[in-house]
């Protein structure tokens, strides 16, 4: 079985898609890391985000098995992260491993933008993730405190804002439902609800529903 997710940045997908692969007996992959990843190679390289040879080489050099996700999750990366995205040559150089990845048994839940859309079109479930601006920047002010970074929340949001529109404006893969994509709105939810309600929407997927 794959499970797709995408949606905008701290809708919380990311949790969701641990918690269905745990749920499920799936491998898990948050394809943001692999973005975050050649966006740190970038950044400790001192190259500008739009540099595409440097980022096409970095994620030749990749190795997701050594990723340390404390420190792709600083703001700093994500934003470097949401510019070198928009590479068309990087997007392409990162097909092949994100859909080996979904592939291998027993399946997998992968997390992004793109994964209904793009990597993976004939997912058995796919599930796009919402939740308004305020509240993901709520939640993600929330993250930033409880590990010791705490960001001012109004920064937070406008961060949220500006990522928005660059997911979704850019011509390569952009962030999008996809048209057989389950609409899940976690603005009004817990996480237990939210987790609820996800496997809800698998139950009824795989039930033909
Ligand atoms: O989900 P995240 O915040 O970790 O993602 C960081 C950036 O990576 C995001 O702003 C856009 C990009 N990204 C992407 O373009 N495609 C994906 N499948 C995942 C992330």
């Amino acid at each position: 079985m794959i499970i797709a997710i995408d949606g905008p940045a701290a809708s919380g997908k990311g949790t969701l898609g641990k918690k269905l692969a745990a749920h499920y007996g799936l491998r898990h992959l948050d394809t943001g890391l692999i973005y975050r990843a050649v966006a740190k190679a970038l950044l400790d390289d001192g190259r500008p985000a739009d540099d595409k040879t440097a980022a096409v080489a970095a994620a030749a050099a990749l190795d997701p098995a050594r990723f340390e996700p404390a420190a792709l999750k600083a703001q700093a990366v994500g934003e470097v992260a949401s510019v070198v995205s928009a590479i068309p040559e990087l997007r392409a150089a990162l097909v092949a491993f994100q859909r080996d990845f979904a592939a291998t048994p027993p399946g997998a839940v992968l997390d992004g933008r793109d994964i209904g859309t793009v990597i993976c079109p004939d997912a058995d479930v796919k599930i796009f993730v919402t939740a308004s601006p305020e509240v993901r920047a709520h939640r993600r002010a929330l993250e930033f405190a409880a590990s010791g970074a705490p960001m001012d929340e109004a920064a937070v949001l406008a961060d949220i804002r500006k990522r928005d529109e660059r997911d979704m404006g850019r011509a390569a893969a952009p962030l999008k439902q996809a048209a057989d994509a389950h609409l899940l709105d976690t603005t009004n939810m817990d996480i237990s609800t939210a987790i609820r309600a996800a496997i809800d929407i698998v139950e009824a997927s795989r039930a033909g529903r």
